[in-house]
């Protein structure tokens, strides 16, 4: 079978590719050398890792525990922007089973999922986001995404009926999540040496999203990306890997890129561009990217944690002194937002929004 044996308005999604059989990837999917996954700045040795911070510890550990697990934290936030969070408290069950209805979502027929349409210009529902002209490379990846918190961000028409435990599942699985990023907040603030609530009595009515990413096996990975390098637009954003995934998490650090080797049952954490704005950059938003496999398929559920659009987003008044000069200008989230998803990911971009001197 060839590329256009397939039906058109299939052409673009990946899980019908690898269907197909294809024996060339086609050309919207082809990285731009510098681009391509194989370059020489990833690291392939499995000691250099980003901190696992132990929950347990913060929550209930002695005050030695709870010192040392603060300041994982805030050696993770300034100098990886990323950790993993292992014995969370979340029930395993729930994390296995929402890893089970996002995969028997992906795995319905293409016409079953094309109910459920992310309109270009926006990013919820199923489909590519980031995609705005024709001659934009393509990720390989499929992605699932729906609005959750406040409950008007919600869009009723794109929840899907099948798998009939779906919407059940995302409901307790985003109740659990959350309350894990209200608590992450906390520690974070305390990190930094603000109040521990700072965070929390700023954000207000908090927006909360999820999206299923689901990256096929693909024939070249050399060739493509899974997702394309980015920062999250969130203040947190906290990722579950499926269980027996490969590698396919990396992050730019030291301009190199390096894997996130997957923790079974743990959690990862990574900044997003409104802490790094709300630090005044001690806390950094750290570009990452995901690579797909020759074999295995993979999958990850992710949830956007940040403020209610309302808020007006600069820095901390208490991290800027003279040594620690304002960087970014003040904005108000749902502009930013909205510029994050109405622009192609493209590293650290999208921040540049915020730079004192954006015009
Ligand atoms: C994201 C993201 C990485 C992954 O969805 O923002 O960075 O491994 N995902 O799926
Ligand atoms: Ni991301």
């Amino acid at each position: 079978m060839s590329v256009s044996d397939i039906k058109v308005g299939h052409i673009d999604d990946v899980q019908e590719l690898g269907k197909a059989k294809i024996s060339h990837i086609p050309e919207r999917f082809i990285r731009d050398l510098t681009e391509r996954p194989n370059s020489d700045n990833v690291i392939t040795s499995t000691n250099n890792n980003i901190p696992v911070v132990d929950f347990s510890k913060l929550c209930k550990g002695n005050i030695d525990e709870i010192c040392s697990e603060i300041l994982k934290i805030k050696i993770s936030c300034e100098e990886w922007g990323f950790f993993q969070v292992i014995n969370h408290e979340i029930n395993l069950d729930l994390l296995e089973k929402i890893e089970k209805v996002a995969t028997e979502f992906f795995l319905m027929p293409l016409e079953e999922k094309q109910k459920y349409p992310m309109i270009p210009g926006t990013v919820q529902g199923y489909g590519q986001a980031f995609v705005f002209s024709e001659n934009q490379k393509l990720d390989w990846c499929n992605m699932f995404a729906l609005g959750l918190e406040p409950h008007y961000v919600r869009n009723p028409k794109l929840w899907p009926a099948k798998p009939s435990n779906f919407s059940e599942t995302v409901e307790i699985y985003s109740r659990e999540i959350r309350k894990l990023c209200k608590n992450l907040l906390k520690y974070i603030a305390i990190s930094l040496g603000c109040k521990d609530d700072v965070f929390e009595e700023m954000f207000g009515a908090a927006v909360q999203a999820i999206r299923m990413n689901y990256y096929p096996a693909c024939p070249r990975p050399d060739l493509v990306l899974g997702l394309s390098p980015h920062s999250d637009g969130s203040a947190l954003t906290v990722l579950q890997q499926g269980k027996g995934n490969s590698v396919g998490l990396q992050i730019l650090r030291n301009n190199a890129w390096i894997p996130v080797q997957p923790i079974p049952n743990a959690l990862v954490i990574n900044i997003g561009d409104t802490i790094e704005v709300l630090t005044n950059g001690r806390y950094k938003s750290v570009e990452h990217r995901a690579v797909t496999h020759k074999e295995k398929d993979r999958l990850s559920i992710v949830t956007f944690y940040a403020p209610s659009y309302e808020l007006e987003v600069g820095p901390l008044r208490e991290l800027v002194d003279d040594k620690n000069p304002c960087k970014y200008r003040r904005y108000n989230h749902g502009d930013y937002s909205k510029h994050y998803v109405t622009n192609k990911l493209q590293g650290k971009k999208t921040l540049e929004f915020s730079k004192i001197n954006y015009v």
